[in-house]
Formats: C-alpha cells, structure tokens, sequence
C-alpha cells in the first residue's frame, strides 16, 4: 500500500510520537463529537464511526479510491507506479486487475504454503537464538519483519537472495513523515523516489525474464494474463504486491504480540480468533482514503465532489456501537466483523495470506518458547497509516 493521494500528513492531534502510539482516545472523542469532520488544516473529511466507515468504502459509485479524482491533486513522482494498480482503480477496471491474481491469494491455494511459512519461522527462530544474548530478540527484526517478504518473494518467483534489497527497497516507499516529527520531507521524498525506481528496474528484469522462461509464479501469471496491461501497470501489480503485504503483516505480528503482553495471555490454540482480535484492536493499517465523486451528505455534513475523506479503521474497530466492550481485547471474540483489511470491493486480497502468516509465525513461536516482554518504551513506525511499532524486544526461553 502507499500513501498515495492526500494522507499525507497526519492531523494534529496525532502528530507526536505518543499519541500515534496510542491514538484510541482520541478516536473515541471524535466518534462522541464529530464522527464526520472536515479539517481545514489537511484540506480533507475525517471519518471515525463504524458506520460511516463502512458505508463509505462499500460505496463505490459515490467514493472512488482512485486520488486522481481529488480537487488539486497533484502527483507526487515516486508514487506514480501505485496509481496505475488496482488498489487506485474503479470497477470495472479494478475488477479485471484484480482477477489475474485472484486465485493464487485465495484461503485454499495459500493453505499449501503453510509447510513454507513454518519452515522458514522455524529457520529465523533458530538464527535468532543463535545470536541471542540471554534469549532476548527484537521480534520485530527477528521474525515480523523478515516473514512476509520471504513468503511474497517466493510467491512471486524473486530468489532468496534479493530479499534483505527488498525489503529495504519496500520499507523506504511506505515510510512517512509522520510519527515523530523528525526526518526532512524533501529527503525523504527523494530517496522514495529512488528505491521506487530501484525496485521498478528490478521487476523489469524479472517481467522480461519470465516472458522468455515461464514459471509457477505470480510474475509470470501477471505477464501472461490477457488484461491488456501497459508496461507501467505490469510494474505497479508487482510492486503493490510486495509492498501491500510487508508493513501491514510485520506489525499484526508485532502488534498482536503487544495485545497478548497487555493481556497477560499467551495463547497456544485459538490464534484464529486471536489474531483476528488483534487485527480489530491494534489494526496494522489505521486509514484509507476515498475522493467522493458527488455532492453526498455523510452524517449530516455535506461532502463535495473531488472532497477526500480519510475513513479511519482503527476508529471503526473501536466503535461502540458495533463492538461489546470495543476497548477490551478479547481473544475467542466472535462475531468479529471488524474492518482491519478493508471492506467491499477493495477489501485486502492478501487477507488470507495474511492470516496464514501470523497465525503460522505466533503458533511456532509460542509452541516452541515462552516469551517475556522485554521493553520499556516503544517508538511507533514512522508512517501516516500503518500502525505498529519499530521494535519489540522480547526474552525467549526454551520450553
Ligand atoms: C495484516 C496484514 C494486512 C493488512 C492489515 C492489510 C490491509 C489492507 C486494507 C485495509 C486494504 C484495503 C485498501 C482500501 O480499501 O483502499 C488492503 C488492500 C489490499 N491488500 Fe492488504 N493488508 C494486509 C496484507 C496483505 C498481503 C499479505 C497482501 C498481498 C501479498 C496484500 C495485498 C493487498 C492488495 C493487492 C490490496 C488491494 C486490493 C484491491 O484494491 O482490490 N495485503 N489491504
């Protein structure tokens, strides 16, 4: 995902450290005074409510995901691949993108990487307690943050050794300027700039490599499929499916980590239903924008055509009105009808990927150790919509 469009700043009541770390208190009063508001600072309509949320991504004749239809949008370089993907594209072209890949990210063809996933967890568990002193890890850098490329590589057809570029290539294209205050925007702009054209070389590389040699893989599907796809949009699909996947499934693992150390409760089965509690409680991805392509009245305020409203998930995950005690993580929570991937046409096609991952990683990892919280304070992920921290320091013990 990128922060394509106009989230490019963070409101104002978000803009510390702190506060990004735990915004739910803030969500909680603008969900009792102003569940739809336009703040004149970003130029753009803030969304809290369960309702409201929902009501706005399942519509997709009055909002469009796609940022080109925001009144003075302006292009920023690096993210010009990302508007050509179908996470910016309207049915029916979305629809089309969309079912090139489709099969591959479906429950029962990601069930067949579960060998893979408890392989590689096992490996990085392994690597991690090799290096350990006294058992502590990050489990960030040890686990969450490496698992997702190494499956999505794969999948892909990119060979292992490209992955540690990778993931660099990917983090710096999502990082944001947000969070911390710190960091030169311009700079930052530049180096995106940068590894997005990095990465855009190396998947052309790859795109002619698969044209001549075919695979069983996502790449040589995308550059098979009969969809009428320009060079530009060839590179976008791959990109947006390795970067899509990286942030977001790093911090559920981290982030459920946290869940379970402000619990107590580290659970060895049920991680189904806890995880998917997680994903509500702390979801890894706090906001996604829409551009209304009419006059529409939301919550008695009037949106105008080309107005951008940010629908806030992490709010909706926490509404009241829709969740028994929304402020309590309860782990065997059911129904959990929560919207940490989305909703309607755009909801996350690596949803079921993502799952497997974090539900394969936690249960390997608490099978084989008991895990004790290690930190004192947590840096929250420099980022204006994905929620997670930067580390996790934790002491294993073998059981
Ligand atoms: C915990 C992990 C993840 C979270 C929280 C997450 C969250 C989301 C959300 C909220 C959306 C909706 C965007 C919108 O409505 O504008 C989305 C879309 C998407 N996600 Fe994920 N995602 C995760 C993992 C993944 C993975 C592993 C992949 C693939 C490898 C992936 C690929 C995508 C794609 C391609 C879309 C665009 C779908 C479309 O436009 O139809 N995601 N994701």
């Amino acid at each position: 995902m990128s922060s394509a469009g106009p989230l490019q700043t963070f409101p104002d009541a978000l803009s510390s450290r702190d506060a990004w770390l735990d915004p739910f208190d803030w969500y909680a009063e603008m969900r009792a005074t102003s569940p739809v508001r336009r703040d004149p600072d970003r130029g753009c309509w803030d969304v809290f409510s369960y309702a409201d949320v929902k009501a706005v991504l399942g519509d997709d004749e009055t909002f469009s995901t796609d940022p080109r239809n925001a009144t003075g949008f302006q292009a920023r370089g690096e993210e010009a691949f990302m508007l050509e993907t179908m996470l910016f594209q309207d049915p029916p072209k979305h629809d089309r993108t969309r079912d090139v890949v489709d099969e591959f990210f479906r429950p029962s063809a990601v069930k067949s990487l579960e060998p893979f996933v408890e392989a590689e967890t096992n490996r990085l568990l392994d690597e991690a307690m090799a290096d350990a002193d006294g058992g502590e890890v990050d489990l960030v850098e040890a686990l969450a943050y490496p698992i997702p490329v190494i499956v999505i590589a794969k999948m892909l057809g990119v060979p292992a050794e490209d992955r540690a570029q990778f993931k660099q290539w990917s983090d710096t294209i999502v990082e944001g300027t947000a969070g911390d205050g710190e960091g030169d925007a311009e700079a930052l702009q530049q180096r995106q700039m940068e590894a997005g054209m990095e990465l855009a070389n190396y998947f052309r590389d790859l795109i002619a490599d698969r044209r001549d040699d075919p695979r069983e893989d996502l790449v040589t599907r995308i550059v098979q499929a009969d969809a009428d796809m320009t060079e530009t949009e060839l590179l976008g699909f791959c990109m947006l499916l390795l970067v899509a996947g990286n942030v977001t499934t790093t911090n559920l693992v981290a982030n459920t980590v946290r869940c379970f150390a402000d619990a107590d409760h580290w659970p060895r089965s049920g991680l189904e239903t806890t995880v998917e509690e997680a994903l509500r409680y702390r979801s890894p991805v706090q906001a996604m924008t829409r551009v209304a392509r009419e006059d529409v009245t939301l919550a008695g305020q009037r949106v105008e055509e080309g107005d951008t409203l940010v629908c806030w998930l992490g709010s909706a995950n926490r509404d009241g009105a829709q969740f028994a005690d929304a402020d309590a993580f309860v782990p065997d929570r059911r129904p959990n009808q929560h919207l940490g991937f989305g909703y309607g046409t755009h909801y996350c096609l690596g949803a079921p990927l993502a799952r497997l991952e974090a539900t394969v990683a936690l249960r390997e990892l608490l099978g084989r150790f008991e895990v004790t919280p290690a930190w004192d304070e947590l840096r929250p992920v420099r980022s204006s919509f994905i929620y997670g921290v930067e580390s996790l320091p934790v002491r294993l013990t073998e059981r």
